[in-house]
């Protein structure tokens, strides 16, 4: 490890610091950088949610977003030039298949076909996620992820897009956080389609591991090889000492990061998450673990930060809020507690997944990023990778089978129901102009990993 720099300019790490196959990464979504109005994609229920009044920061939208659907030569040569390795990026299921089913729409898989190549041509290894909360509108009208039918549009989606790809992606997950997808979006109404409904809720906490499963099974009938979960996880920390806190922060911890992997590796869920949706859980729901539990290959990580949890005085399920933790803290409004990482790290190996490769496939920060003379400095964001990168060095050390590193994100992109305001880049993006300007994290990410 390089002498710790006053200033923080420097990332601390070099790649011998880390084992020769050790992979690092940056990470992205489609409908956060595409822009949803270009080549025939299909709407998808992000643009009719951010349509409605109330629903995103100063109603932002992604139809343009960061115009990558035009510019990812220019992303992808940003990608070779830090020196990373791989490209963790997702395909619309709305730009493949408009309507959710049936016509593919070819300059959709044409897009997709030409990014993958153009991976591998500069050496980029894809990392493909299928499903990045794009859900196609006409889907959502039939009930999205409340109905079970989900499960067998999304297998058939993953065939189509596994038959034109599969042969050239180095790794795949069928769904990113399923939490977001399940919990977010049906009980909190944060994201589409913003419900606040725990009927919807328990069925959205099932039926998105379904379709997981049923998407496992499907890229292994097409001989896909290297399928994975990518779950995200919050440190669930009692905000005191007291019994009923530590109650609030378990059953926390069950809804957000327990429930999805008790699903995949042991055929059960949280006893005390159960306890609240049970009663709105689909029908012998229990049949499904075996699809739910299908074998997979390697563990996704994503990790930001930590929440104080206390009782919330009600009787009501879940009763528990969130209270403000005393940690300095990023744009989001998150703590930052790179001690969280080792944690997930540790309980991911030792409880689940048990021998098989884990990646933190997220981590990185917001800042309120600025360019003053054609330099964009972002000194929090290259202290907070070196804290997480340090954690990270730990478990390796540890021996735990950590095999990559991907830093959300390439680029400042549509952060959500948040917009544009919270910049997540390594690289600045001039959201009126489009221009990219690589930050001071990206140039030290590329002196770190340029060195021996
Ligand atoms: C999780 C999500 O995968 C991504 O879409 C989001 O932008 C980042 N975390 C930051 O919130």
């Amino acid at each position: 490890m390089a002498e710790r720099q006053a200033a923080r300019d420097v990332i601390d790490y070099t790649r011998s610091d880390f084992p020769p196959d050790f992979q690092f990464g940056v990470a992205a979504s489609s409908y956060q950088i595409e822009g949803s109005s270009f080549g025939s994609c299909g709407t998808s229920h992000w643009d009719t949610f951010a349509a409605t009044p109330g629903n995103t920061a100063r109603g932002e939208e992604g139809s343009v977003a960061c115009d990558h659907y035009h510019r990812w030569p220019q992303d992808l040569d940003l990608v070779s030039g830090a020196g990373l390795d791989c490209y963790r990026f997702s395909m619309s299921w709305a730009r493949v298949l408009p309507e959710g089913r049936g016509q593919p729409n070819p300059e959709g898989l044409d897009f997709y076909d030409r990014l993958v190549d153009g991976m591998l041509e500069r050496g980029i290894k894809p990392f493909a996620t299928l499903y990045h909360w794009d859900l196609p509108a006409p889907l959502a009208d039939l009930g999205g992820w409340r109905n079970r039918d989900i499960a067998s549009w999304f297998a058939d989606y993953t065939e189509v897009v596994g038959r034109r790809l599969g042969d050239r992606l180095a790794a795949t997950a069928p769904i990113n956080e399923p939490w977001c997808v399940a919990w977010l979006s049906h009980f909190m109404g944060l994201h589409a389609p913003g419900l606040r409904d725990i009927r919807a809720t328990a069925r959205a906490m099932h039926h998105v591991l379904l379709a997981h499963g049923r998407s496992i099974e499907a890229m292994r009938a097409l001989g896909m090889t290297n399928l994975g979960l990518v779950t995200n996880f919050e440190y669930a920390a009692p905000a005191d000492d007291s019994v009923e806190a530590k109650a609030a922060a378990n059953l926390y911890d069950g809804i957000y990061n327990r429930w999805f992997l008790d699903g995949v590796f042991k055929k059960a869920y949280p006893p005390e998450v159960l306890a609240g949706l049970g009663p709105h859980m689909p029908e012998d729901y229990e049949d499904d673990f075996d699809v739910i539990a299908t074998p997979v290959d390697w563990v996704g990580i994503n990790y930001y930060t930590r929440k104080l949890i206390a009782p919330d005085g009600s009787s009501q399920f879940p009763a528990l809020k969130e209270v403000e933790g005393p940690l300095p803290k990023t744009l989001m409004d998150w703590e930052i507690y790179p001690e969280g990482l080792s944690f997930f790290m540790r309980r991911v190996h030792e409880d689940y997944a048990k021998g098989l490769p884990i990646y933190v496939t997220e981590n990185g920060m917001a800042s309120p990023d600025r360019l003053a003379g054609g330099k964009a400095d972002d000194p929090d964001r290259i202290e907070f990778l070196n804290r997480h990168l340090a954690e990270v060095r730990r478990a390796v050390d540890d021996g735990i089978p950590l095999k990559g590193y991907f830093i959300w994100s390439l680029l400042d992109n549509y952060e959500w129901a948040l917009g544009y305001e919270k910049r997540f880049g390594l690289v600045h993006v001039d959201f009126e102009t489009l221009e990219r300007t690589p930050k001071a994290s990206w140039h030290a990410l590329k002196k770190a990993l340029a060195a021996a």
